[in-house]
């Protein structure tokens, strides 16, 4: 046998596996020894927050843990719980638990769609949606957002992207990195579509505890929808609830036409895997309890570092930031002079400051970087100091 051969893999991965110039030059100052002032970091594990440690230590040890007993929806009292978490009528019968919210996709796009079918997926947003339904056999076409004064759900477009072999919509409420909350009419009208059209409606609310605007028209959750016209799927976990994403739980809320059929289904792919530890099932009512101090303490991290920004942006004359109705992360706005890339390799290399490129999370065009607000207030002020400096 040719050796070729047994290296020929699946053409769903990608094709090859080399960092990108950014990731490599980080690892080069990091291999070097340099300190880099990180504005990109999203592990909450990471960014000096006061965890309730023997309380988590505890839930985690409790006994439950000893025993095996599977059920493949995921353990009712940890479905009662995070029911519970949701309000606005959610029964611990609507949910089905994954190992994280990627996990949750993956099960959805299997659920969905057959190979070659394809799903609408928000842009500017996530990286990850293009691999996560191309590994299920699916391709992911752009469901674009625009900004005017603020972000707008691109009706017209999403018309346009619709195929015979479309199976679904993807939207993040609110988005990342754009902190776009849906407004209750962008809401109507696209729940209307899916269900003119024959689409489930996804709707990832991982960021939905961390508004940060006072409520005026937007979607606070879809969940306040009891009865929508199109299978609406939620999907949220413990990674940002309760700033826990070592924990590996997250779950999906089935509403809509055909949620029993549904979680019947849906029950039957997670069996094949039973991939939700028992540790984290048993632990989960206790964490729940701890996540709202936690939640806000990230909370106060969000707007002390948005105010510390904005100051630093005041007066400046080319840069500015975008609004941002909640989530973890902010918009800047730059001149294009050069590609927003080389413009992100260059603050890595002169000041230190990582940031990422608006590519990185589909925004056309250049003029836009994207920063965490998560990051300890320090470290947060010193890069954006940099920042200023170098743009
Ligand atoms: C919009 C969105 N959904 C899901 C996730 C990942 O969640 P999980 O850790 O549950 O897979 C992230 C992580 O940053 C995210 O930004």
């Amino acid at each position: 046998m040719d050796y070729s051969e047994w290296m020929r893999l699946s053409s769903r991965l990608p094709a090859s596996f080399v960092p990108n110039p950014l990731s490599a030059a980080l690892a080069r100052l990091r291999s070097e020894g340099h300190e880099v002032l990180d504005l990109t970091v999203s592990n909450p594990t990471r960014c000096g927050f006061r965890y309730p440690e023997a309380d988590i230590c505890a839930a985690l040890g409790s006994p439950l843990v000893l025993s095996y007993d599977p059920d493949a929806q995921g353990s009712r009292s940890a479905r009662k719980a995070i029911a519970a978490h949701h309000g606005n009528g959610l029964r611990a019968e609507e949910l089905q638990l994954t190992a994280s919210t990627s996990e949750g996709y993956g099960l959805l796009f299997k659920l969905l769609g057959d190979p070659g079918d394809e799903v609408l997926v928000p842009s500017p947003s996530y990286p990850l949606f293009d691999w996560l339904a191309r590994l299920e056999g699916l391709s992911a076409r752009a469901l674009p957002s625009y900004f005017h004064e603020r972000w707008h759900l691109d009706m017209g477009a999403l018309e346009a992207a619709l195929s015979p072999r479309t199976r679904a919509v993807v939207v993040v409420n609110p988005n990342n990195p754009t902190g776009h909350f849906l407004s209750l009419r962008e809401w109507a009208d696209l729940t209307n579509f899916c269900a003119r059209a024959g689409l489930a409606l996804l709707v990832d609310e991982v960021f939905a505890d961390y508004a940060l605007e006072p409520p005026t028209d937007r979607l606070a959750t879809a969940l306040l929808d009891l009865e929508p016209p199109c299978p609406v799927f939620l999907l949220s976990g413990l990674s940002k609830v309760a700033a826990l994403p070592q924990l590996k739980l997250g779950w999906i809320a089935v509403r809509g036409p055909g949620a029993a059929e549904h979680l019947e289904a849906l029950a039957f792919l997670a069996d094949q895997y039973l991939s939700v530890s028992a540790p984290a099932q048993a632990a989960a009512p206790r964490l729940l309890e701890l996540a709202p101090a936690l939640r806000e303490q990230i909370l106060a991290r969000l707007h002390a570092n948005l105010m510390a920004l904005d100051s630093s942006l005041e007066g400046h004359p080319h840069l500015a930031r975008l609004p941002v109705e909640g989530g973890w992360s902010v918009l800047l706005r730059r001149p294009a002079v050069d590609s927003d890339e080389a413009c992100a390799l260059r603050l890595l290399e002169t000041q230190g400051v990582l940031i990422h490129p608006g590519s990185f999370f589909d925004l056309h065009g250049d003029g836009h970087l994207v920063l965490s607000l998560l990051g300890p207030e320090t470290t947060f002020r010193s890069g954006i100091r940099g920042l200023v400096a170098a743009l």
